[in-house]
């Protein structure tokens, strides 16, 4: 008894002591353009030894698998290539959902190393108007998958208790639905799968052993190597076991699997779309450091504040450029640029300084030579658009009046967008 309390009052005490580490870290980083410091953006289509990258073979065999390279050994940490057991079993499905628009299934992952297993829960709507496979937007959500929704044959999702007591208000049902206007997906003729990343990865401290990451062999608590894989790699991870399982799924069509993430999955959105090329189309909302923002920047949140707040998201290596930006030999451009030929997009808030936005959408402009190499069209301008003009080629880009969130103005752009991209393809 008294061992839980204690437990409990340093649960509490870590996580007043987290909340006022970061809003003191808020009110401390710079939001003055004035103060950003000259930087030089490193060479994008320059491989290691200095070479000019002209060529679609020298990017693709070359500087890309450099730039992979370079985001596992000293951003996210390497993904393993180890195979893991995976078995998929139908909970429920519901064909009426959505008052018969859509069908909804739940579907329990099992993930097993023979020993152990971890579990987690998707969530897929699917159009019932569909006259064949359709798109499917893929996305973790932050409070599990009965926040999505008020309909309570939707089940909470397995690891979530571990994070939140039950009573906390994230607890209450359907307290996300605003971030996920499943209506409008599901009207606009897509489908959507989504999980809680708690699922995957908890994101509190202390819970590794719940993760997918101790399924894995050589996994052991105590120090990381520098290159380790953590929260963000798991995330990434479990995004592409998502896709094995919607390309079992008939009514998905598998050419057009389109991960969005939101802030920290907005990161983790990003890793995953620059390993896996099976997302068609990769979407960033507010990531801000450490996603799309350029570090080199030092605008709002810093390599030094994302790594204290949360050190479980990046690979130990991350941490030798806190403070130390000028030594950076990449740029989240260049994360950007791996998404290329296929479409990426970013999405910032006006009020989001936190993450950046300039930062955030300079890292798109950049990224634009590595889609020119394929003749497609990057930004069109240093300069950002005007508030609530998205901007869409082959890169888009919008920024939003309002906060650090994800609003049904957002999901229009990344609906506009997909299908500007698949219909341009002849799919849909
Ligand atoms: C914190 C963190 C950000 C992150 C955000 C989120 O604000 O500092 O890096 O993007 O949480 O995921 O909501």
């Amino acid at each position: 008894m008294r061992t839980c309390n204690i437990k409990r009052i340093s649960a509490t005490l870590l996580v007043v002591i987290t909340s006022l580490h970061i809003s003191l870290a808020q009110k401390a980083a710079n939001y003055e353009e004035a103060k950003v410091p000259a930087y030089v953006l490193p060479e994008l289509m320059q491989t290691a030894n200095g070479t000019a990258v002209t060529r679609i073979d020298q990017w693709e065999k070359q500087r890309r698998p450099e730039l992979l390279e370079l985001f596992s050994g000293k951003v996210y940490g390497r993904t393993p290539s180890e195979k893991i057991d995976v078995t998929y079993e139908l909970l429920q499905e519901d064909k009426k959902a959505l008052s018969g628009k859509a069908t909804s299934r739940q579907v329990r992952l099992t993930f097993s190393n023979g020993k152990k297993q971890v579990n987690a829960l998707l969530l897929l709507y699917l159009p019932n108007s569909a006259k064949g496979p359709v798109p499917v937007f893929i996305g973790y959500n932050f409070k599990g998958n009965h926040s999505l929704t008020t309909d309570t044959s939707i089940r909470y999702s397995y690891n979530f208790p571990l994070v939140r007591k039950p009573g906390h208000p994230d607890w209450q049902r359907g307290c996300q639905s605003g971030r996920w206007p499943v209506e409008l997906i599901i009207d606009s003729g897509y489908a959507l799968a989504t999980m809680c990343y708690h699922d995957i990865f908890p994101d509190a401290p202390g819970l590794k052993d719940h993760s997918i990451v101790s399924l894995f062999s050589g996994y052991k608590t105590g120090p990381d190597r520098p290159d380790e894989w953590q929260a963000i790699g798991a995330w990434a991870w479990g995004s592409s076991r998502i896709a094995d399982y919607l390309e079992t799924v008939k009514e998905i069509d598998k050419q057009a699997l389109m991960i969005m993430g939101h802030s920290r999955q907005g990161k983790a959105a990003l890793w995953a779309g620059a390993q896996d090329k099976r997302f068609r189309i990769v979407i960033s909302n507010d990531s801000g450091a450490g996603g799309a923002a350029l570090s080199k920047r030092i605008f709002g949140e810093t390599i030094d504040i994302v790594t204290a707040i949360k050190p479980a998201w990046f690979c130990p290596a991350f941490d030798q450029f806190k403070n130390n930006e000028q030594l950076l030999p990449f740029d989240q451009h260049e994360l950007l640029a791996l998404m290329a030929p296929r479409p990426v997009y970013v999405a910032s808030a006006q009020e989001d300084l936190w993450a950046d936005p300039k930062g955030e959408y300079l890292a798109a402009y950049y990224a634009g030579p590595a889609y020119a190499l394929y003749g497609l069209t990057g930004l069109p301008s240093k300069e950002p658009p005007a508030v609530n003009q998205p901007v869409m080629r082959d890169v888009g880009y919008h920024i939003r009046t309002g906060k650090h969130d994800v609003t049904n103005f957002d999901w229009t752009a990344f609906i506009r967008f997909a299908g500007m991209h698949l219909k341009r393809d002849g799919k849909h």
